[in-house]
């Protein structure tokens, strides 16, 4: 049984995606043991307790600097035991020792087709705004393992949303997670939870045993 732990910074539609997909059956061989969130006031967090999930708030401000950070966070992903890492809208940059310490462990829901919209800056709706500026017909979201680059890690799944004349950075936003993030989202931990992605030359193979 994979032991997943969500990292989350805001409202948590993904991590409720995750929630309702191990509930109903569509993640199988997984749990969630722990959220952690950057925020105390993280609506997430509320998700989270709703679903009898235990809670951890470890902000980068708290701590003295980005070792005792990458401590805090190491440690509270070691006491639980966790298999999987998974940022479902996680704002904090990781700490380079938790990389190395989970390599090709952690995944990332990044809400455009990487590699259009995405690095250093590309967050929430931001991406979403500059997609619109572009002009682009169609984008999407993009599910990844993390890396030591910004949205540069394999990519595991992509699914690709239309975007229509009268869209807003916020209908846009809301369609994308919508039909892709949160079915991605989900299916990204099932194949993971089965044995079904692995990395070969910083590309996943999905499928076998
Ligand atoms: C989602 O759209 C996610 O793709 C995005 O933040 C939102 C979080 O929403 N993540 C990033 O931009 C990461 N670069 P949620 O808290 O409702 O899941």
């Amino acid at each position: 049984m994979l032991n997943i732990t969500v990292l989350v910074s805001g409202g948590g539609t993904n991590l409720q995606a995750i929630i309702d997909a191990v509930k109903d059956g569509r993640i199988t061989n997984a749990k969630i043991g722990l959220v952690i969130s950057s925020r105390s006031d993280a609506y997430a967090l509320e998700r989270a307790e709703k679903a009898g999930i235990a809670t951890k708030v470890i902000r980068r401000r708290d701590a003295a600097d980005i070792k005792d950070y990458e401590e805090k966070m190491l440690e509270a992903l070691r006491e639980a035991g966790t298999d999987l890492v998974v940022l479902a809208g996680f704002m904090t940059v990781l700490p380079e020792g938790m990389i190395n310490a989970f390599e090709n462990r952690i995944i990332n829901i990044h809400p455009s087709l990487i590699p259009s919209f995405c690095g250093k800056g590309y967050y929430g709706l931001k991406v979403h705004e500059e997609a619109l500026k572009r002009g682009v017909k169609i984008t999407g979201a993009t599910v990844h393992f993390v890396d030591k680059g910004c949205d540069t890690g394999p990519i595991i799944l992509q699914k690709a949303v239309e975007i229509e004349p009268s869209d807003t950075p916020e209908t846009l936003q809301k369609r994308v997670m919508e039909q892709a993030e949160w079915k991605i989202l989900p299916k990204a931990v099932d194949l993971i939870a089965n044995g079904k992605v692995s990395v070969k030359d910083n590309k996943t193979v999905i499928g076998g045993e």
